[in-house]
């Protein structure tokens, strides 16, 4: 007679088990260390964990934050404005088609290869996440919005930057790591991380994502602009920025020197990147030397484990005034 009431009790235990688990699964948040760059995809289940709020900012557009992030943000907001630091959100949450809009818009301005320096592909960008924050400022009440304004006031991004730890928040893309983040320096792109200490550590290093996540090996890199009567040091530096944003995507390469190869080599380059497409019309040419370690095991493309020297990168300039790699290799 015992026996249906003991089973009944256990049928019952294990469906409250299991709808704790159940709901468990489906109260599972997203993961606030995701790593979203040129080598890794926003995750597939990404959208049905994310909880996003809206807001308008000062100049009338809607933006959406990752719930949490928002809440970080207003603290940070708060604190930089008891400083006289004040400022507000550009973007942050980007659907894919608001990212291949700005793809689209920025190559019909800039041109490819500028464009994969400063935007992300579809699907790559970690303004997917509703984590990346993209700031603008508002200085004596007038709002600061384009990048090469922005640039402009390196004093209030140092105070920003001093903050943004104790938030949880990071500094995503550095001066000089372009190799291992991807992208060229954006003072203004955040990251909430969602754990202060986490965040102290990576911004008292100077650390970029990748590199305390273990992704890559940040190394130091020499960069030499060698002397030139072609080019000007900030010529060359923009060109070696463009390279080490392209090496970033070349998946665990480790770069150890770029080296501006000399007037002389740059102009008979130019006459080779002219002879590889007929349609080419290239005003001038720049020849850089890379010496990269190519990874451990077998990826098809490169020796494996090799030190790789001299390896030559031809950059041309384009009609349209812009750089564009042209060619790369032994
Ligand atoms: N500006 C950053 C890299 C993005 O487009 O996600
Ligand atoms: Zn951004």
């Amino acid at each position: 007679m015992k026996r249906p009431i003991v089973m009944i009790i256990t049928l019952l235990l294990l469906v409250t088990i299991c709808g704790c688990a159940v709901n468990r699964a489906e109260e599972e948040g997203i993961d606030y260390m995701v790593l979203v760059n040129k080598l890794n995809k926003l995750p597939e289940d990404w959208e049905s964990k994310l909880k996003t709020v809206h807001f308008t900012n000062s100049i009338g557009e809607d933006v959406e934050v990752e719930e949490k992030a928002y809440e970080a943000y207003q603290k940070l907001k708060k604190d930089l404005e008891a400083e006289g630091i004040y400022v507000d959100l550009d973007s942050a949450r980007r659907s894919i088609e608001a990212q291949q809009q700005i793809v689209d818009d920025f190559t019909a301005e800039y041109g490819a290869e500028y464009t994969a320096k400063v935007v992300a592909v579809p699907g790559y960008s970690e303004h997917h996440t509703g984590l990346a924050l993209d700031l603008y400022l508002i200085v004596d009440g007038k709002d600061i919005i384009y990048n090469e304004d922005l640039v402009t006031y390196p004093e209030i991004w140092e105070a920003i930057h001093a903050k943004l730890a104790q938030y949880g928040f990071i500094l995503r893309y550095l001066e000089g790591k372009e190799h291992i983040t991807g992208y060229a320096y954006e003072p203004w792109h955040i990251r909430y991380i969602d754990d202060p200490e986490a965040a102290k550590e990576i911004m008292d290093k100077g650390m970029t994502f990748e590199g305390y996540l273990g992704a890559v090996n940040e190394t130091d890199v020499t960069l030499d602009c060698g002397s030139s009567e072609l080019y000007t040091e900030e010529e060359i530096d923009e060109v070696i920025t463009l390279i080490k944003c392209r090496f970033a995507s070349w998946k665990d390469c480790e770069l150890h020197s770029i080296t501006y190869a000399g007037d002389e080599a740059s102009a008979e380059g130019l006459e080779y990147i002219n002879s590889l497409d007929e349609n080419s019309q290239y005003s001038r040419c720049m020849e850089l030397l890379m010496d990269f370690h190519s990874p451990k095991e077998e990826s098809g493309s490169f020796e494996p484990d090799y030190e790789y020297e001299n390896y030559q990168w031809y950059v041309g300039l384009n009609e349209k005034d812009e750089w564009d790699i042209v060619s790369w290799g032994y």
